[in-house]
């Protein structure tokens, strides 16, 4: 039998991937189709690979229309075509990544539990069941890994928090709302490697001393959510999930539950209420998730990926992870590549990394070969940035020292036929929509702002702008300001008539 492998990700089945498995599967009984995750090379998708005795030749972005000339050239045997990519791990895209928390998204199928072992799946769950709770948080801490969520806090001091806290319940709830315009990491994660995820989970359980994990997932990924209940149930036979993990005695359970289209829901506060069958508000802090989080108990809130780099960090090593990066950005951050770039996908790189290298060395460039205008980073309350700075240092706090943000590492491209005051006055009509509503610089502030815009009143704007900084109740009001005033800034032409 040769071994196809065809994607099964949301990104590729939209590029028609399912028909293409279908007419692949048609060619011969000898094929054994297999539906992989994706390696996150989106521009490449649906990207076919053949088993060879050398590896895996990859073919990409194969259509239903390509197969009989892929036949006809000989792809089983990794023959040349217009569509050959040589082998996948040769791809250069690939090849200048550092994988770690993806480095098995698109090599396994996402429900093969053999597979995911096979790749050192479960090695950091049993490590850290030889483990005391004391012993794992330290080791993230070690790792130094901060959350991936946005708000960079570290991962390890939050545990710590949560372990400490004395109660008969605690909960670890994982935050995969993923509402960032151009982020899609949680989604491949998920998609591609959903044990890595369950993995991270129950790791976190067992560190804080929580029973039970429920993921917070968006209604917009119904795909996700297929593969992740079905992941949870292969979990649980196979004793990784349930009352007695690998024969440990230690009981961890994980529900999915699903958000419903709000992007403040995703805000942590807000994400809780909503678990609780209330209406997405925000909740003033303190008190900390870590002490009264969800149902009132102590709980962790992590972002999918600041979990699924768990397992890597305990079966390594904390040492190991923060190898990787520089300053107190330590490790890999999944950066998405969205917008009009000729190359969009995902890519993991340690930080420290320029934005010029991921715009141009791996995106190639705008996709329109017009002249780069504008990159925003860190989804739609990140700063706009310039050509001027692509030698900036991708780091949380190299970011922070020029008011921008990294986020959940999501990097939009828009060339020069973007007009910045109307990016400013989405910024607010963003806002607007998606105010939870609780407090007025806020709710008030964003409609204001959008008005101010129209009419030219920059100098209030600038008021309105601080206002919103320093007064709003959570980050959503008081990160508008930064996509407008960096549009204002650098772009000051586009503000006049
Ligand atoms: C308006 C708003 C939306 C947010 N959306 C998300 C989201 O979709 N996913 C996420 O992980 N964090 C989101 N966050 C950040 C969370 O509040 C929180 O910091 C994060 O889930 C904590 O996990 P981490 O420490 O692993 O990053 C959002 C924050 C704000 C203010
Ligand atoms: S800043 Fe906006 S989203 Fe946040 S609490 Fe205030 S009204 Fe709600």
């Amino acid at each position: 039998m040769i071994n196809v492998y065809v994607p099964r990700d949301t990104a590729s089945i939209s590029m028609g991937a399912d028909d293409v498995a279908a007419c692949i599967s048609a060619l011969s009984t000898e094929i054994n189709v297999i539906r992989n995750g994706t390696w996150g090379m989106t521009y490449l998708e649906p990207l076919v690979e053949v088993e060879t005795n050398n590896g895996r030749v990859a073919y990409g972005p194969v259509s239903v229309a390509d197969v009989s000339s892929l036949y006809a050239a000989g792809f089983l045997n990794g023959g040349d075509h217009l569509l050959f990519q040589g082998l996948t791990s040769e791809i250069d895209y690939l090849k200048k990544q550092e994988r770690l928390t993806f480095a098995r998204c698109g090599l396994i199928d996402p429900l093969s539990i053999n597979d995911y072992k096979e790749n050192d799946g479960f090695k950091g769950l049993e490590k850290a069941l030889k483990l005391s709770s004391k012993e794992i948080v330290d080791e993230i801490i070690t790792s130094g890994l901060r959350g991936r969520g946005g708000a960079a806090f570290p991962t390890g001091i939050k545990w710590n928090t949560v372990m400490e806290a004395e109660a008969e319940q605690k909960y670890i709830c994982c935050n995969a709302d993923e509402g960032d315009s151009g982020t899609f990491s949680d989604r491949i994660l998920m998609e591609s490697d959903p044990f890595c995820l369950i993995e991270g989970m129950t790791i976190a359980g067992l560190a804080v001393g929580a029973t039970m994990g429920y993921i917070y997932l968006r209604s917009e990924y119904p795909l996700c959510k297929s593969i992740l209940k079905k992941a949870i149930a292969i979990a649980n036979i196979n004793n990784y999930l349930g009352k007695n993990i690998c024969g440990s005695g230690k009981y961890f359970d994980i529900e999915v539950r699903l958000g419903a289209g709000s992007y403040v829901c995703g805000e942590e506060t807000a994400m809780l209420e909503s678990l609780e069958g209330k209406r997405g508000m925000v909740r003033a802090k303190p008190p900390l998730p870590a002490h009264i989080g969800l149902f009132g108990k102590p709980t962790v809130i992590n972002n999918v990926l600041s979990l699924a780099s768990v397992p890597i960090i305990l079966d390594k090593g904390g040492d190991h992870y923060a190898n990787y990066g520089i300053g107190r950005s330590r490790g890999t951050i999944a950066f998405q590549i969205t917008g009009n770039i000729k190359r969009g996908g995902l890519v993991e790189k340690a930080f420290g990394v320029n934005l010029g290298t991921l715009v141009n060395d791996f995106g190639g460039g705008t996709w329109s070969g017009k002249e780069l205008k504008a990159i925003q980073v860190g989804g739609p309350l990140g700063a706009y940035l310039s050509r001027d700075d692509l030698e900036l240092l991708l780091d949380y706090e190299a970011f922070s020292e020029v008011g921008a943000v990294l986020g959940h590492g999501g990097i939009v491209i828009f060339d020069e036929t973007a007009n910045m005051k109307d990016q400013a006055k989405f910024a607010f009509d963003f806002c607007a929509i998606e105010s939870c509503g609780k407090c007025t610089p806020c709710r008030i502030g964003s409609t204001r702002g959008t008005e101010l815009i129209e009419n030219q009143d920059y100098e209030l704007l600038e008021e309105l702008c601080d206002l919103m900084d320093t007064s709003s109740l959570c980050a959503m009001g008081g990160m508008t300001p930064i996509p407008v005033k960096s549009a204002l800034n650098k772009w000051p032409d586009d503000f006049k008539d």
